[in-house]
């Protein structure tokens, strides 16, 4: 529609009056032709459906000129008494045309601004769909490099560009593509680049590529850049991609947060078994070796004094040296068993299966272990696991009253799966003690989940999920 197109609006209120002029003169020659050949009605008719098809086709400020000024000509060189040109039919048509163009004025720009609304908010109805649509996808937890190609393709559809790219700074000075959108594989000038993070502000160049910078926590991060290949990028690009940024900004804030506390989580926990490990070094190689050594000089002690034979002033009787020796083996006894405690030498030696079946052994109550393992799995994941079954073991037998308790363990899907089972009263709670809660903790440092199932009466199932690093 012309109306419509880029011609600035004066020209185009110049362009219909001399419309309005040209449709009279036309209009008066055909009505002066066709007066005595054509009834009015059906000639009114045409008429009206020229009128109607040049506003379909023109648009209102054209239409409002020439349909006014074609009646006109109707009305004053078809239907009798017909009129001269005098200079009041001049005055009579200027005004007419006047009016008209200035109708047709107001209503275009009318029409314009109600366009233009309706298309901002169709915008911003968009913008906000892309925002959920990559807010959801945060909420959800997916990974970062997921959430980065999801901006690229959502900034790229909502710009209508060519193309989009996601760059990181890295801290050694070079950059990091992260994703990028749009075909060919966009190239971002390295010119464009340099400049964002030179200035830290959004920057153009040659109207076909604009960066806009992503801050995390107040530190320049990377830079969002879309690309056109002919036309020119807008000049709103830049703010309209700021949103985009600032969720960017906070996908990355999140995932960094999330991956610091999982990093320290995992340190504090790896901390606490480097700490029993060490003590149950320390209790093996030092105290256990300096009681096994007196035992034994004590033992020896006694077969030598046995051996020498009774001397009535002697201070030492071989049978109390004997129960001496008999005493510091119960003492090494119980210092294995506690080291054992601290962090079970058996999987350390011998690996889950072993260690499970050891402490199913150890437990009051009948236990089915199942485990399905070809390998040994890494350290802390053993360990894990191990510490799970066993406060779930103990949980079972202080509070179930349970008859029996079913263990199984296999790897699925690069995780292990743990679920401990007991045909006891069910109704564990997380918030009643602190064994569950240190359990949840300690799998969720290893980017794991724990859950329990434990309706009153029907028994309890905990379940855990460990990941096992590629
Ligand atoms: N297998 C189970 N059957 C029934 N109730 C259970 C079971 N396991 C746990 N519970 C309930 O859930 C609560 C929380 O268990 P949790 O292991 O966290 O603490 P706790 O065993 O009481 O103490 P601790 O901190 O020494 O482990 C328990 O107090 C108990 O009431
Ligand atoms: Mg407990």
């Amino acid at each position: 529609m012309l109306s419509r197109t880029r011609i600035p609006l004066p020209l185009q209120v110049l362009l219909a009056t001399v419309a309005g002029a040209v449709s009279f003169a036309l209009a008066r020659m055909v009505c002066t032709l066709a007066r005595d050949h054509i009834h009015p009605l059906p000639f009114a008719a045409v008429l009206l459906i020229v009128v109607l098809v040049s506003a379909r086709a023109l648009g209102i400020l054209y239409a409002l000129p020439t349909g006014t000024a074609a009646i006109l000509a109707y009305d004053w060189f078809y239907l009798p008494p017909l009129r001269d040109m005098s200079e009041a039919a001049y005055t009579v048509l200027a005004t007419f045309l006047g009016m008209a163009v200035i109708v047709g004025t107001v209503a275009t720009v009318t029409s314009r601004r109600a366009i233009a609304a309706e298309r901002a908010r169709g915008d911003m109805a968009d913008v906000q769909a892309s925002l959920r649509r990559l807010a959801l996808l945060i909420a959800k937890g997916e990974a970062p490099e997921r959430v980065f190609e999801a901006v690229t393709h959502e900034v790229r559809a909502h710009l209508g560009s060519d193309t989009a790219a996601l760059i990181r700074y890295e801290l050694d000075g070079s950059t990091t593509e992260l994703a990028c959108a749009g075909l060919p594989a966009p190239e971002v000038p390295p010119e464009l680049v340099a400049t964002v993070r030179e200035s830290g502000r959004a920057a153009r160049r040659d109207a076909t590529a604009v960066g806009v910078p992503i801050v995390v926590n107040g530190r320049l991060w990377g830079m969002c850049s879309v690309g056109a290949a002919e036309s020119q990028l807008p000049p709103d690009t830049e703010a309209r991609m700021s949103e985009f940024t600032e969720l960017v900004a906070t996908a990355v804030a999140d995932a960094q947060s999330r991956a610091e506390l999982i990093s320290s989580r995992a340190r504090i926990v790896a901390a606490a078994d480097e700490a029993r490990r060490r003590i149950e070094r320390d209790l093996h190689d030092g105290a256990q070796q300096r009681l096994v050594a007196l035992a034994l000089r004590l033992r020896t002690a006694a077969h030598n004094s046995a051996a020498d034979g009774a001397a009535a002033d002697r201070t030492v009787r071989p049978d109390e040296v004997a129960e001496i020796g008999a005493d510091l083996m119960t003492v090494i006894d119980e210092l294995r068993e506690l080291s054992r405690g601290i962090h079970p030498a058996v999987l350390s030696d011998s690996g889950l299966r072993p260690a499970l079946r050891a402490l199913a052994r150890r437990s009051p109550l009948p236990v089915e272990v199942d485990v399905r393992l070809d390998a040994r799995l890494p350290q802390p994941v053993e360990v894990g696991a191990y510490y799970v079954v066993s406060e779930v073991l103990t949980n079972a037998v202080k509070h179930a009253a349970a008859t029996v308790i079913e263990v199984s363990a296999t790897k699925q899907d690069d995780c292990l799966h743990l679920r401990v089972h007991d045909d006891g009263s069910g109704g564990a709670d997380f918030s009643g003690g602190t064994g569950l809660v240190g359990l949840r903790d300690r799998i969720e440092a290893l980017g794991g989940t724990l859950d329990v199932l434990s309706p009153v009466g029907s028994g309890t199932t905990v379940t855990a999920r460990i990941p096992l690093p590629a």
